[in-house]
């Protein structure tokens, strides 16, 4: 999703349209397995926590490939509702509870969680702050996985530097995000980059939500903003893109 900072007036119809897309962000069902794949042999996985989930992408990928129950957190209400449904239709109603919460304040969400999960929400609170606040969530070998926004080269081209300062101003290269976890005693289990398809995928889910709302009611700067991150991303996406790091808490404190 664009930075809804920037469009205070469209703030609510830009949440609107992703009501009903089965990603908020860059992802894929493909990605969200091929993280769960490189989670450590053996890793229990009973209680999982889903940052910022979204309309649930990710969080029906969790609950069905691990068998755990999930935890699925966001801020907007109706975004909850469209994974209840579809986890009722898909029989993970019991398996899934969602709760609206603010995923900086950690008190409400309980600890000893196997695996927290944040597919492009970490940097809403910051990534470094989402590291350090998640970490007591986990029980001892616990692992979190994050997808973050990051520089792919060390020399971006100048109009995805320009536009990323204003989008998104805390955005670094993917070194620095590794050893930002090593800084907040991760151990780096593996990362991968997303594919273009999972950028593709997202444009494309959001496309007749935004084709509606045009219609109904102009939406002329929420277009605007739209195509510009697409065209983007188009343009200089060779710049840019989401890492995923698997990271581990420790089994026993270091000295
Ligand atoms: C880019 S979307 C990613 C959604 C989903 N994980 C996905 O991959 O499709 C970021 C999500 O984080 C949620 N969010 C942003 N700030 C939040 C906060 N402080 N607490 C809880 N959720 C938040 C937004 O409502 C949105 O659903």
């Amino acid at each position: 999703m664009p930075d809804a900072s920037a469009l205070p007036d469209d703030r609510a119809l830009l949440f609107e349209l992703f009501e009903t897309t089965p990603r908020q962000g860059p992802g894929s069902v493909a990605t969200t397995r091929r993280a769960l794949r490189l989670l450590p042999d053996g890793l229990r996985t009973e209680r999982v926590l889903d940052m910022g989930c979204g309309t649930g992408g990710s969080t029906l990928v969790l609950a069905e490939e691990t068998g755990a129950h999930v935890t699925a957190v966001d801020i907007h209400p109706p975004f909850l509702a469209t994974l209840r449904a579809q986890a009722e239709a898909r029989g993970l109603g019991d398996r899934i509870t969602t709760v609206v919460a603010d995923m900086g304040s950690v008190d409400a969400r309980g600890t000893g969680y196997d695996l927290v999960w944040a597919e492009g929400s970490a940097y809403s609170i910051g990534f470094e702050q989402a590291l350090y606040s998640w970490k007591p969530l986990l029980r001892p070998g616990g692992c979190l996985v994050v997808t973050e926004l990051v520089w792919f080269v060390d020399q971006p081209d100048e109009r995805a530097r320009a536009f990323l300062a204003v989008e998104y101003p805390d955005m670094r290269d993917e070194a620095t995000r590794v050893r930002d976890a090593r800084g907040a005693g991760y151990d780096v289990i593996d990362s991968f980059r997303l594919p273009a398809d999972d950028w593709h995928a997202y444009y494309a889910g959001v496309e007749r939500p935004l084709r509606e709302a045009i219609a109904r009611r102009g939406a002329q700067d929420v277009y605007t903003a739209m195509q510009r991150e697409q065209q983007m991303y188009e343009t200089c996406g060779d710049d840019y893109g989401y890492v995923c790091l698997v990271l581990q808490t420790p089994t026993r404190s270091r000295v």
